[in-house]
Formats: C-alpha cells, sequence, structure tokens
C-alpha cells in the first residue's frame, strides 16, 4: 500500500465550505506513512477549518484509512488555506528579539541585525510586536501612515533601507496611546502573519517583542512554533536578570536561543581606544552562562553617523552588526524538540 492510495480515495471527499472535492482543491498538502507503527499522518488545507465541516471530514477519512486500507492510526491537521499561504509555512527563519526589560537596545538590535543581513544579500523583515512600545518605525524613519492594500486585499508593507516592516503603529492615530486588549492584539499579530503580501523571496523575519514574557510572546508561538530567539542584555545586573528570565521563558516555548547580545557594553574614546564600562561588566556573560548559551556579540555605546538608529557597516557599531547577521546566518537553524 502507497501514498497514492490514500491520495485518490481521500481526493474523493468534499469540502462542505467550498463544494469542491479535496482533490480539486489540492487540499491534501501532506501524506506520510509511518510504516512502523501502521500510522497514516495527513495535513489538510480546507477553505474554513473547525465546525461540523472538519467533523465530518475527520470522520469520513477515519474510515478510509482505518476501516478500508487498515491502517491502525491516524493524526490529521487541519490547516487554512490563507494560513498555508502565508509567510509562515514558507522557508523563512523567525527570530524574535526579546529582552525582559525595556531600553536595552532590543529595537536597537532588531533593525541592525535586519540591516546587516540584508548587507550579506539576505531578504529581512521586522514585525514590531511591541505595541506599548513601538519605536521601528521611527528608527527606520518611516513616517506613520495607514497602509495600503494589494488588489487581492492583502496589506502591503513598509520598506525602508532595504528592509520590510510592519507595526501597530501604523493603523493608530499618530500622538494616541494604544489601548488594544489582549483578543485584539491576538488578531493583530494573526493579521501581520497572515495578511501582510511580504516579500515571497523573504529569509528573515525579526520580530521585535515586548518587554516582558507575557502575552505576545505565547501568541507568538502558536502562530510560528518554529521561532528562534536572541536574548538582548545590558552589562547591568538589573537588566540581565530579567533577561535571564525572558530567554528561559523563550526556552520553555521551545525557541532555540541563538545567544545573548549584550547592548550598551561600554563607551569607547576614539582617540585612545580606551573603554569606559559605565554600565558595569559581566551582564552579557552572566545571562549566557545561566541560559547555556553564547555571549555572541558585544555593542558599544554609540551614536549612529549617517541615520537616526542604523549603523553603516563602515561604522564600528556597523560592523559589529554584520558579524552578528554572519553568526545568525552560519548557526542555522534547528528545532528543540
Ligand atoms: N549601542 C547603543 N549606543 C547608543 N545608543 C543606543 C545603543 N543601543 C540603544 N541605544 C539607544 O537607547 C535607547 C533605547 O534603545 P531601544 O533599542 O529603543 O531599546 P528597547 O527596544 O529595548 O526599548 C534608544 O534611544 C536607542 O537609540
Ligand atoms: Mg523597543
Amino acid at each position: 500500500m502507497n501514498t497514492k492510495t490514500i491520495r485518490e480515495k481521500i481526493g474523493l471527499l468534499i469540502d462542505e465550505t467550498s463544494g469542491k472535492t479535496l482533490a480539486e482543491e489540492g487540499a491534501i498538502r501532506h501524506i506520510g506513512v509511518d510504516a512502523e507503527k501502521n500510522l497514516v499522518i495527513l495535513v489538510i488545507a480546507l477553505h474554513k477549518t473547525g465546525g461540523e465541516n472538519e467533523e465530518k471530514l475527520r470522520r469520513e477519512i477515519a474510515r478510509i484509512v482505518k476501516l478500508d486500507l487498515g491502517y491502525s492510526g491516524l493524526k490529521i491537521q487541519f490547516e487554512e488555506k490563507r494560513k498555508l499561504e502565508s509567510i509562515v509555512n514558507r522557508d523563512v527563519r523567525f527570530i524574535v528579539v526579546t529582552s525582559g526589560k525595556g531600553g536595552v537596545g532590543k529595537s536597537t538590535v532588531a533593525v541592525n541585525l535586519a540591516y546587516a543581513l540584508t548587507k550579506l544579500d539576505k531578504t529581512a523583515a521586522i514585525i514590531d510586536a511591541d505595541i506599548y512600545g513601538s519605536s521601528v518605525p521611527a528608527m527606520l524613519e518611516i513616517p506613520l501612515e495607514y497602509p495600503k492594500a494589494t488588489a487581492d486585499q492583502k496589506i502591503v508593507p513598509f520598506r525602508r533601507f532595504g528592509i520590510e516592516l510592519m507595526s501597530t503603529a501604523f493603523f493608530t492615530e499618530p500622538g494616541k496611546p494604544v489601548i488594544w486588549r489582549g483578543p485584539m492584539l491576538h488578531q493583530m499579530l494573526e493579521t501581520f502573519f497572515y495578511q501582510v503580501a511580504w516579500n515571497k523571496h523573504l529569509d528573515f523575519m525579526i520580530i521585535d517583542a515586548p518587554p516582558g514574557t507575557g502575552d505576545v510572546t505565547l501568541d507568538l508561538k502558536n502562530i510560528v512554533p518554529t521561532a528562534e530567539a536572541i536574548v538582548v542584555t545590558t552589562p547591568h545586573l538589573a537588566a540581565s536578570d530579567v533577561a535571564t528570565k525572558a530567554g528561559i521563558a523563550a526556552r520553555q516555548l521551545r525557541q532555540n536561543v541563538i545567544g545573548v547580545v549584550e547592548n550598551m557594553a561600554y563607551l569607547e574614546n576614539p582617540q585612545t581606544g580606551e573603554r569606559d564600562y559605565i554600565f558595569g561588566q559581566g551582564g552579557g556573560e552572566t545571562v549566557a552562562e545561566k541560559l547555556g548559551c553564547e555571549l555572541i556579540a558585544q555593542i558599544p555605546l554609540q551614536q549612529p553617523e549617517n541615520h537616526l538608529a542604523i549603523y553603516e557597516p563602515d561604522e564600528p557599531n556597523g560592523k559589529k552588526f554584520i558579524e552578528l547577521a554572519s553568526y545568525v546566518i552560519a548557526c542555522g537553524n534547528y528545532h528543540i524538540i
């Protein structure tokens, strides 16, 4: 028995939300057979998941797989078509930049990592998920305007410095505080993942997470189970303690922690090269040790020369971010199971 027989038989079933057969809809996205366990694994894309239709299909598929074809087990995952067509199902690496604490340079790292990736011929986009402390549009020098829509009603992302961006800030009136509650926030994130016409050849999606380890991080987990994380801290103990917690939360959500970035590590005298450790020393190393991962960058305090927040690769901090981006590219992605 092979997957072809399974495909043929299941293909005849009808998805009542569209009135077409699963074969006509191209709904059968994956068929796997675990010979050892005599188990069939299916991924089926429906127009709309849930409800009576899904239940009915589940029963009919179980009847075919178990009774007609004699397998002892069946695992079905139903997904909505729009989700399958979104970036979530493409070969994109999702990297959450997290810190626990605000003001440590999370957005600075997110933006400059994305920029350095583009300098290394990768395509990168940013989702600004720091709803209450959104700063990425300003850092990329993008004025706050309502986004445009494509012909098929997808949201057009903003683009600057070769980086695509979507932020809740584009949906609020400038200067007005954000008052979205949990469910609305969740909806907003879903919208960013499924309804934005992101570059079809995106390599990296950088997510600027809000401080803390709350709702948004969990929401992200539900949408992108394979996200990786970079933990940002300053050398100060107060920041590193919270950053460790953020890292542990990422671990609990089974995100692969790529490493720790220590920002505002020191101030260097351009004449003498002498380093002043204004915020103390050791925060980055401590967090890395506690999380069992590497300290992958130490970024000194420095004003960007040409832009508001972006360092060009020929500036000292620009070089640091190119090194960080190279590291991120090289470490590849693996998932903790
Ligand atoms: N390495 C750095 N050198 C100089 N200024 C920095 C550096 N990193 C961050 N900043 C500045 O510190 C402030 C906080 O950084 P930001 O990236 O907004 O932090 P977060 O996103 O964690 O709240 C910003 O004004 C930013 O421009
Ligand atoms: Mg920020």
